[in-house]
C-alpha cells in the first residue's frame, strides 16, 4: 500500500476541517446579524392556503421565508435541524450536503389545508440542503402546487431543481418553479431588499 492510499481519508479530512476552521474565522456570524431583523416569533399561523416551510443554517433562507410568507399571508413553518450548528455542523454540512434524508423537526406536517407550499433551503455544494429534500419525502404532495426557494452565495447546478421538480410531479404535485436570492456579502437589510425585488 503506497502512502497515498493510506492517507487520502486523513488529508481529506484535515482538508475539510482547515475549510471549516478558515469558513468560521473569515465570515462574519450571519446567524447572529440575521436574526435582529426577524420578528420574535416567525412562525405564524397564517390566514390563507399557503404554507412556507423552510431549514436555515445561519438566517438568510429564514429572511427570505419570512418575506415570503408575509406576502402570501401564509403558514410559517420552520425546519429545525441542530446537526448543523456551529464549526463542527459546518463541516458536517459540507460532508452531507447531497443526502436527501435529514432529522427535521417538524418531520412531517398535515398539509390538506394548503393548495400551494413554498419549501426553503441553502445551497450546500451546488444543492439545496437536504432538509428540503426531507420535508418534500414526508408531506403529502397530491394536488399541491410547490415552489423551491433557495438562499446562495453564487452558484448552483440546475440538475437538482429538474430532480426536485420531477420529484414533486411524479408523487401527484405540480412544480410551481424555483425562487433565489443571492445572499453573498449582503447586509441583513441588503439581502431583505432583494428578496423583496424578486418577488414583487
Ligand atoms: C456547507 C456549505 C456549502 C455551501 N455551498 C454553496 C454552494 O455550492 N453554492 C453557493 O452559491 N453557496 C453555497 N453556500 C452558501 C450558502 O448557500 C449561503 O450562505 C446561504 O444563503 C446560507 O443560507 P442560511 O443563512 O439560510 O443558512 C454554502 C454554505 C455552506 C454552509
Amino acid at each position: 500500500m503506497n502512502f497515498r492510499s493510506q492517507n487520502w481519508p486523513w488529508a481529506a479530512l484535515a482538508g475539510v476541517g482547515m475549510l471549516a476552521l478558515a469558513a468560521v474565522i473569515t465570515r462574519p456570524n450571519h446567524a447572529r446579524a440575521n436574526a435582529h431583523h426577524l420578528p420574535a416569533n416567525p412562525h405564524t399561523d397564517g390566514d390563507g392556503r399557503t404554507l412556507v416551510a423552510y431549514y436555515s443554517r445561519s438566517g438568510f433562507t429564514r429572511l427570505m421565508a419570512t418575506e415570503i410568507a408575509r406576502q402570501h399571508k401564509a403558514r410559517l413553518v420552520e425546519l429545525v435541524d441542530p446537526s448543523y450548528q456551529g464549526a463542527l455542523g459546518y463541516v458536517w454540512a459540507i460532508l452531507n450536503s447531497h443526502r436527501r434524508t435529514a432529522t427535521i423537526t417538524p418531520a412531517t406536517l398535515d398539509v390538506s389545508a394548503y393548495d400551494t407550499i413554498y419549501i426553503g433551503a441553502p445551497v450546500w455544494l451546488g444543492t439545496s440542503a437536504p432538509e428540503a429534500w426531507a420535508f418534500l419525502h414526508n408531506i403529502e404532495l397530491a394536488g399541491k402546487k410547490v415552489v423551491l426557494f433557495n438562499t446562495l452565495s453564487g452558484k448552483f447546478s440546475q440538475r437538482y431543481v429538474e430532480q426536485f421538480a420531477a420529484l414533486v410531479q411524479q408523487r401527484g404535485g405540480t412544480f410551481g418553479g424555483h425562487l433565489y436570492v443571492l445572499s453573498d456579502k449582503q447586509t441583513p437589510e441588503q439581502f431583505v431588499a432583494a428578496v423583496r425585488e424578486k418577488l414583487s
